[in-house]
């Protein structure tokens, strides 16, 4: 069974990264930058900024988190998103989700710039993707796809399977796998909570993806022999972090598959990265 190894392709691809921001700074004499807001103490999504900011200082990106009160009222938070919009050294805005449960996220979401929405959740950039437009795409999607052709996992013609049907990963990835393209082009399928019959679904796909956000949920009587299995599901439970799959049997089942931690989790942090990068090509190139 193939690992398909996020950690090393997420790796090589910042380096990339790294030489394209180099050759910005020396075409533009000046650098993408990325604002991060986190409101709260939600511990997980401490541990995402922190993982951001670091990856942008590697990439030579500037980055600046800021850090609200999870007091912080609605207005003030918007008038912060206004601010960022209004400067021309950030490029990118990234809202840490969840928010805390008085603020209103999508509200909040659609006052970003959709030139500046580097996870691709405001409704323009979605409505691009549906659309097939050229867009800022979310990260964690657009990670799973690049993934798969870093190791030429083609789901051209083939039965995909997405089972979960989030904003963040499992309706853009279903658009993304459906679209016409070479990496792309699959017969799509999406199973939520309300599929009866999720096990026979599932033994029907080619390529897998699970986003439900449970953990080992998806088990090896429900993946067929030869499959390639994508595990976007990042749970952390009384004995450490684990993903969606039950790996224990799937691992002589499935052809290809992805680990967690160290699959999709990486990628989704280097096409921040690289959506940072795009978004300081389009401010720039007006
Ligand atoms: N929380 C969990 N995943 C994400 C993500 O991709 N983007 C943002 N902004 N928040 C998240």
């Amino acid at each position: 069974m193939l690992i398909l190894d996020g950690k090393a392709a997420a790796a090589s691809l910042r380096q990339e990264l790294a030489g394209e921001v180099a050759a910005l700074e020396k075409q533009y004499g000046s650098r993408p930058g990325l604002a991060v807001i986190l409101v709260g103490q939600d511990p997980a999504s401490q541990v995402y900024v922190r993982n951001k900011e670091r990856a942008c200082h590697e990439a030579g990106i500037h980055s600046e988190a800021h850090r609200l009160p999870d007091t912080t009222p609605q207005d003030e938070l918007l008038a912060l998103i206004d601010s960022l919009n209004a400067r021309k050294d950030i490029h990118g805005i990234l809202l840490q989700l969840p928010l805390p449960k008085h603020l209103n996220s999508q509200l909040c979401l659609e006052r970003i710039h959709p030139e500046k929405d580097v996870d691709g959740f405001h409704p323009v950039n979605m409505g691009k993707l549906t659309l097939g437009l050229p867009g800022l795409r979310p990260c964690t999607p657009k990670g799973v796809m690049v993934l798969l052709e870093r190791y030429n996992l083609s789901p051209a013609g083939k039965k995909a399977v997405v089972v979960g049907r989030s904003n963040i990963v499992g309706k853009p990835l279903a658009l993304m796998l459906g679209a016409p393209g070479p990496f792309a082009n699959a017969t799509v399928t999406v199973c939520h909570s309300g599929t009866p019959n999720l096990t026979e679904v599932c033994r029907e796909a080619d390529f897998l993806f699970v986003a439900m956000g449970r953990p080992r949920c998806i088990t090896a009587d429900m993946v067929k022999a030869g499959a390639v299995v994508v595990d976007v599901g990042i749970n952390r439970t009384e004995d450490g972090l684990c993903g969606d799959c039950d790996y224990s049997g799937l691992m002589e089942k499935a052809a290809a598959m992805t680990p967690v931690p160290g699959g999709i989790g990486p990628m989704t942090i280097a096409m921040l990265l690289a959506n940072t990068v795009q978004a300081f090509q389009q401010q720039c190139a007006c």
